[in-house]
C-alpha cells in the first residue's frame, strides 16, 4: 500500500497563522471554497486563527474543506487564561489540529512531553492531530537530523498506538518562512526515515500520511509531491493568498 493508497489521501493545509483581519480571513475562505467546489480529491484544510473560525466555518462547511485549529492546550478545563481545549475546537467545527508547530515549541518552549499530551488529548477528543516535527539549520549542518527527528518522533508520539487520527508533518525550522525549501530529495530523505519509525509503532504505517512543511510554494509543489512519501503540504505563507494555495493544491493533482 503506498502513496496512491485510498487512505493515504493526498493532503493540503494553511496554517494561517497569527494573519488575517476577518475581511482578509472571510475573503480567502470564499475564493477557496468557490474555486475548489467539490472537484477535488485532495483533502483541503484551513487553520485560520481562533477568532476567525465560527466564521469560516459557516463557510465551509457544507463543502469538502475541512478547518483545523493551531494549537490546543492540553487540559479539558480549567484557570489556564488565553488557552484553547481540544473540545471548544471540536464544538467550533474543527476537525484537524496542528500540534507542536516549532514556532510554538521555539517562542512558547513547547516541549515533546506537553506534545504529546497534547496529541493524546486531540485524539481522545476526536480531532485528528496534524503533528509537527523537524531540525534546525544548526542541528542539521550538525549531521543531527536524524537523531533529532527520531526523538521528536518518539517523544512526541510516545504511548499513542491508534494512529487513525495522525498525520505527520516534516517542517525543517530552517525552511519555514525563508523561502528556503529542503529539496525533494532531502524532505524524502526524512520522509523515509519518519515512516520507518512508523512501521517500528503502528501496525498501519503504510497508510500514514506524512506531510512536507517550508516554504512550499506553487512553483516546487510538484517536485515535492513527486516524491513517493510526501503525501502533501502544510503551507503557511503561500496559503494566504487564494491563487498561490490553489496552484498547490493543483500540483497535488486529484
Ligand atoms: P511557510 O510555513 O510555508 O511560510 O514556510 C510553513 C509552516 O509554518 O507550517
Amino acid at each position: 500500500m503506498g502513496k496512491t493508497s485510498s487512505y493515504r489521501v493526498p493532503m493540503v493545509a494553511g496554517n494561517w497563522k497569527m494573519n488575517t483581519d476577518r475581511e482578509e480571513a472571510l475573503r480567502l475562505a470564499k475564493e477557496i471554497v468557490q474555486a475548489v467546489g467539490s472537484l477535488y480529491k485532495t483533502e483541503i484544510v484551513l487553520c485560520p486563527p481562533y477568532v476567525w473560525l465560527g466564521d469560516v466555518y459557516q463557510l465551509v462547511k457544507s463543502t469538502r474543506i475541512k478547518l483545523g485549529g493551531q494549537n490546543i492546550h492540553w487540559e479539558d478545563r480549567g484557570a489556564f487564561t488565553g488557552e484553547i481545549s481540544a473540545q471548544m475546537l471540536k464544538a467550533a467545527g474543527c476537525k484537524y489540529v496542528i500540534i507542536g508547530h516549532s514556532e510554538r515549541r521555539r517562542h512558547f518552549g513547547e516541549t515533546d512531553e506537553q506534545v504529546n499530551r497534547k496529541i493524546k488529548k486531540a485524539v481522545e477528543t476526536g480531532l485528528s492531530a496534524i503533528v509537527c516535527l523537524g531540525e534546525t539549520l544548526e542541528e542539521r549542518e550538525s549531521g543531527k537530523t536524524k537523531e533529532i527527528i527520531e526523538k521528536q518522533f518518539r517523544e512526541s508520539l510516545a504511548g499513542i498506538v491508534d494512529f487513525d487520527k495522525i498525520v505527520i508533518a516534516y517542517e525543517p525550522v530552517w525552511a519555514i518562512g525563508t523561502g528556503r525549501n529542503a529539496t525533494p530529495e532531502q524532505a524524502q530523505d526524512v520522509h523515509v526515515l519518519l515512516r520507518s519509525l512508523l512501521k517500528d509503532t503502528a501496525k498501519d504505517a503504510a497508510e500514514i500520511r506524512i506531510l512536507y512543511g517550508g516554504s512550499v510554494n506553487s512553483s516546487n509543489a510538484g517536485p515535492l509531491f513527486a516524491q513517493n512519501d510526501i503525501d502533501g503540504f502544510l503551507v503557511g505563507g503561500a496559503s494566504l493568498k487564494s491563487t498561490e494555495f490553489l496552484a498547490i493544491i493543483n500540483a497535488v493533482g486529484t
